[in-house]
């Protein structure tokens, strides 16, 4: 009998989770005894056909709703002439259809991109191309951090040790600390004065390189670790280093880019261009793909250096047209601002009213709340987080946790403020029950 997360699910649940166990890698992280069975925008279902609202959005992906028209449109469209065509070896249009496309939305110098089909594998790019372009060995990254989980990407990222215990030695990367303000390490009670102190930890590390280094690696805003928004110094300080110590910026915008912050790329909250940006989750609207996008003049591997098979894919790339237009059409980055903002009200007053709410943060649909034993103590309310999202999840709400002890709303950006207002108030009943 497999162990249930929250209470036991319905019939058809647990028949599938019983064959799951015996098949499926027991290295998934499961947050609920969920199991999927449809979905239609805001909305899923799983196979004993209860209702779900969905404030996690399959993972930050689902940015322009479940099964979108759209997108079954494109996909009905392109299968009947190709669905794959080995771009690494041949030429095509529709991957530089997508390209061209996908440049009317990124800052003018980011006009070189390298296709491939995942968060990790952006990655991968950006720091294959960042060693590169530079022909350096370090890289400076930040704790906590997540940037995926192949060996390159996972030297990176820092956040929860499991995901890194018995597969070193890594790569030659540096951890900075990154913002955390809400639980400085360095006992800063101002949020908005303690970007320096972070700054001189980075610096520091940067220094350590002597002159080997290639690039920082750097979340506009913390997804994994906790929806953890840095200030605007910071990010800006990150940059003035970067050009200081002639280290390439390189963006992870796999969770936080395709307007999830009411940008199209989060750093453009902060007013800064990075020189490589690492996209995926969203942008293929449900279809995997990773783009990984700098300046020519930075992306300048010479052939066979960096490639894959299934990069440039048609079958993904007529999503991700399909996907870039209706966010542009559907003015969604407006409606992730208009929405977040709204809820972020909502929650700011929660947070007056609960004990157990320590901290709200966020830009736009990409909400932190952290969950604490009380306000004082700020010690990590695990159990209470855990509890939570069971409650809500019964009362037909599903949210994902992030880092120790926050939960994160990361619904799709077509959220209705009526909608929103059905998640909150489930939220909030759930919240009044444990605390
Ligand atoms: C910021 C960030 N970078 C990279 C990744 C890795 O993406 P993937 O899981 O598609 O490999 C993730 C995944 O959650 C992420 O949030």
């Amino acid at each position: 009998m497999p162990k249930f997360i929250c209470r036991k699910p319905g019939p058809k649940s647990v028949k599938i989770i019983e064959r799951d166990e015996k098949v499926i890698s027991p290295s998934l992280t499961r947050e609920y005894s969920f199991v999927f069975k449809k979905a239609k925008g805001c909305h899923v279902w799983d196979v004993d056909n209860r209702k779900y609202l969905d404030f996690a959005a399959g993972v930050a992906v689902m940015n322009i709703g479940h099964t979108n028209h759209v997108i079954e449109k494109a996909l009905r469209k392109q299968i009947k002439i190709a669905s794959h065509v080995g771009f690494s070896d041949f030429y095509a249009e529709l991957p530089v259809e997508f390209v061209e496309y996908l440049m009317t939305f990124l800052p003018k110098h980011l006009d070189k991109a390298f296709l491939s089909n995942s968060g990790t594998e952006a990655i991968e790019a950006a720091y294959k191309l960042a060693r590169w372009h530079t022909k350096k060995k370090w890289v400076v990254a930040f704790k906590p951090s997540f940037h995926g989980r192949t060996m390159g990407s996972l030297s990176l990222t820092n956040a929860r040790p499991v995901q890194k215990e018995r597969f070193g030695p890594f790569l030659p990367v540096k951890h900075a600390v990154y913002p955390y303000c809400y639980r400085c390490p360095f006992g800063n009670k101002e949020h908005d004065t303690c970007a320096n102190l972070y700054l001189d930890v980075l610096e520091k590390k940067m220094k350590e390189c002597k002159g080997d280094l290639a690039a920082v690696f750097m979340e506009p805003v913390a997804g994994e670790p906790g929806y953890i928004v840095p200030p605007k110094d910071f990010v800006k300080g990150v940059r003035e280093l970067c050009d200081k110590y002639d280290a390439l910026l390189c963006d992870d915008e796999v969770q936080a880019g395709c307007y999830r912050t009411g940008k199209f790329l989060a750093i453009e909250n902060f007013d800064v261009k990075p020189d490589i940006v690492s996209l995926s989750k969203a942008i293929g609207g449900g279809v995997p793909m990773g783009v990984t996008v700098a300046n020519g003049r930075i992306m300048d591997w010479m052939a066979g250096s960096h490639a894959n098979t299934m990069g440039g894919n048609l079958l993904a790339c007529a999503a991700g047209i399909a996907t870039l237009k209706f966010m542009r059409e559907k003015k969604l980055g407006k409606n992730a601002t208009e929405i977040g903002n709204y809820m972020m009200e909502r929650l700011e007053e929660m947070k007056d009213n609960y004990e157990i709410i320590g901290d709200v943060r966020g830009i736009g649909l990409m909400i932190g709340v952290e969950i604490v034993k009380d306000k004082k103590s700020k010690k990590y309310g695990v159990n209470e987080r855990s509890d939570i999202l069971c409650r809500a999840g019964e009362k037909g709400l599903l949210m994902l946790p992030a880092g120790t002890s926050a939960i994160r709303i990361c619904p799709p950006l077509i959220l209705t403020k009526g909608q929103a207002d059905i998640g909150l108030d489930i939220f909030e009943d759930s919240i009044r029950e444990v605390g």
